[in-house]
């Protein structure tokens, strides 16, 4: 039997977890288990990088987001499932590689020029946030992946993590693998208003949403402008609602509602109710295994903590070879 090549990827706790959450991250990490050996972890320091100041629910985030992932079908069984700060090791490692990155890499990093526009109400002159990168090098490095799942905005991250795990090779010997990013596909839908779905645009619909809300939110979303009246044609080719039908519904459905919109034989109303209930159906299992362990919440702190002590023990053996390579 040859070895599974390692995988490892990481999310922030800044929320729940909403349908691009779902399609873009993780039903690609469900399925990658099935063939490679991963480590997923929730990066609770890196959230702080950002949102330093109002730590107030970070913990409950992070309890969250690992009913998200078991929900979703994340299993403790096939993966190793940790949270960052239960490995103190990462905080030791992304020390000793900050004394070898030099701080230009980080300063021309297109996502920190980025942030620093965007979240200009927050003040992030600060040194771990310019050091985002590096603590993410740690936990990448750490574990020696060879492939790391991730969006295109994690690109550059990646390519400065191979960037120091090649700078530390150089210094004191061979010991970190360069890992390579496995580009996971954009979500193929959008938030209820036609954006990008995002927590802070509040047009996302949540794995954790129950039937009521999901109807709600669906009921509320925009479909073809130029419809006005239930007896004008629609267009299904510009309404989002039928964008979700493509993901939600059968082809048959979808090739139906495509003909009515048309000549106006099927109203949005109606139209919207059938998606929701397409939707609210495929999200049914996602639900039943939220209820299940929700609970039975011992469970999943047992799965936290057990699922630390497994990344826990490779940790301390890549920090001996770490030390004895920088003869500390
Ligand atoms: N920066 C990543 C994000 O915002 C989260 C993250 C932290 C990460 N450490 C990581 C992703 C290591 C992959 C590997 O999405
Ligand atoms: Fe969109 Fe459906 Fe209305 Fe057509 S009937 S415009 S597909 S919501």
């Amino acid at each position: 039997m040859t070895e599974k090549k390692r995988i490892l990827s990481g999310m922030r706790p800044t929320g729940p977890l909403h349908l691009g959450n779902l399609h873009g991250a993780l039903e690609n990490w469900v399925k990658m288990q099935e063939e490679y050996d991963c480590f997923f972890f929730i990066a609770d320091w890196h959230a702080l990088t950002s949102d330093y100041e109002d730590t107030s629910r970070i913990l409950q985030y992070v309890k969250n987001m690992m009913l998200d992932w078991l929900s979703a079908g994340l299993s403790p069984e096939k993966s190793t499932l940790f949270v960052q700060s239960d490995i103190m090791e990462h905080a030791e490692l992304f020390l000793i590689l900050s004394m070898i990155t030099p701080v230009p890499w980080l300063e021309r990093n297109p996502t920190y020029k980025d942030q620093l526009v965007q979240l200009s109400s927050k003040d992030l002159s600060t040194f771990g946030f310019l050091g985002y990168p590096v603590l993410q090098a740690a936990d990448i490095i750490m574990y020696k992946a060879y492939g790391v799942p991730v969006g295109v905005d994690q690109v550059p991250h990646i390519e400065i993590t191979r960037e120091i795990a090649r700078r530390f090779n150089y210094l004191y010997g061979e010991v970190f693998p360069e890992p390579q990013a496995i580009l996971t596909q954009t979500p193929k839908i959008l938030g209820t208003d036609r954006r990008k779905m995002s927590k802070s645009y509040d047009n996302a619909i949540y794995l954790s949403d129950n039937p009521e809300n999901i109807s709600a939110k669906v009921s509320r979303m925009i479909t073809d402008p130029q419809r006005a009246r239930r007896s004008d044609p629609g267009n299904p080719e510009v309404c989002n609602v039928f964008e979700y039908h493509k993901v939600y519904s059968d082809s048959e459905s979808v090739a139906q509602i495509n003909e009515t919109c048309r000549v106006a034989q099927i109203g949005c109303v109606e139209c919207k109710k059938i998606m929701a209930q397409n939707l609210i159906k495929v999200l049914e299992p996602i639900r039943e295994k939220r209820a299940y362990y929700e609970a039975n919440s011992d469970l999943v702190n047992d799965i936290i903590l057990q699922g630390g002590k497994k990344a826990r023990e490779v940790a301390r053996l890549t920090m001996k070879e770490v030390r004895a390579a920088m003869k500390i």
